[in-house]
């Protein structure tokens, strides 16, 4: 059987697939083209990830078609619901970059707590003639250890940054409305293990406690964090969001910043990608990456082994 992996697969999705018998294809096939290739080729599985649209079209005109897999969380481009009702197998990985999202939160906030986003900007334009200018601007860091972290939304990946959290010394304060508690387990490397049962509290309480506060939410129609939100946080806080575009309101977010309200802030996602406002890539309180949370080796290895691994379940 063919499985045709249209927005690529990691080589240990592909090494699984093959050792079970199956064909993998790693042509990318424009989206027009999708439907004729996947007939002419007698696709079985289709396998995508945020660039490749799942459609009615294709759902109906391919009946080769069993399987529809997602690699990661968000199902948007495809049409999952009627996918389903037509017989095929849709699937995904939702937990397998949870891990890698929160380190990258982690990665923003031991960053901007040190000053490293702006350090790492002005140290090949200055660091010969103004270094000890620049040490002086960059010398009232904080430590992450002692703060209060906010989980706002303590599904799969808020739970896995409060675990980070924990290891950091952090105390953790969660908000979720579907969620009342959460029992955190942190595996070490002598094969040790602590347990951490974390009650939520209302976002209000969040709101107010935290020193650094980060979102892990899905995708909403308002937004999570707005003008209201801003004014209840810390003066000084420091957040991330590196859950969706939509979910930090930009302008009201800027504002906080220009106020004193924010000290600092972490994107990831933004309103409009993939061009992101100008006002904030050049702010100098923003620590930016261009969403990739989820981007790391272990998290592709274990996207494609696990989407393998269902695959073989289904048809094997
Ligand atoms: N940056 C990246 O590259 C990247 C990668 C993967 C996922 N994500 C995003 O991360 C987010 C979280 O993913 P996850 O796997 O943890 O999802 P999840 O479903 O496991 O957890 C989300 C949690 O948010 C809670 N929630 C919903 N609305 C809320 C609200 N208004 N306030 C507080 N909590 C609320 C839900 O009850 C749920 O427990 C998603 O938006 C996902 O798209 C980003």
């Amino acid at each position: 059987m063919k499985v045709l992996a249209n927005d690529g697969v990691s080589q240990s999705g592909i090494d699984a697939l093959e050792a079970a018998g199956f064909e993998v294809l790693t042509t990318t096939v424009a989206q027009e083209q999708l439907q004729n290739y996947i007939n002419d080729n007698a696709i079985s599985v289709l396998l995508v990830r945020s660039a490749t649209k799942v459609r009615k079209d294709i759902i109906d005109n391919c009946p080769s078609l069993k399987i529809i897999g997602r690699g990661g969380v968000g199902m948007d481009n495809i049409d999952v619901e009627y996918a389903r009702e037509k017989g095929l197998h849709v699937i995904n990985t939702p937990a397998a970059s949870s891990h890698s999202v929160a380190e990258l939160v982690f990665g923003h906030f031991y960053g901007l707590a040190r000053f490293l986003h702006n350090s790492n900007r002005d140290m090949p334009l200055e660091g010969d003639s103004n270094f000890k200018g620049l040490k002086k601007a960059y010398a009232k860091g904080v430590e992450l250890k002692g703060k209060t972290l906010g989980v706002i939304g303590f599904g799969r990946i808020g739970q896995a940054t409060a675990k980070i959290g924990i290891g950091a010394g952090m105390k953790i304060v969660a908000f979720d409305p579907f969620i009342e508690e959460a029992n955190l387990e942190l595996d070490f490397f002598d094969g040790q293990k602590a347990s951490f049962n974390i009650k939520t509290i209302s976002k209000e309480d969040v709101l107010k406690q935290a020193d650094f506060i980060t979102l892990h939410v899905p995708a909403q129609k308002d937004y999570v964090i707005d003008k209201a939100e801003f004014e209840l946080m810390k003066d000084g806080v420091i957040i991330a969001n590196a859950a969706r575009g939509g979910v930090v309101n930009e302008i009201a977010l800027v504002k906080a910043i220009e106020s004193g309200k924010v000290a600092k802030a972490a994107l990831d996602v933004f309103e409009k990608e993939p061009q992101p406002e100008v006002q904030l890539l050049m702010n100098p309180s923003l620590s930016l990456t261009p969403h990739t949370g989820a981007a790391t080796n272990e998290a592709q290895d274990r996207i494609g082994t696990e989407l393998a691994e269902q695959i073989i379940n289904i048809l094997g």
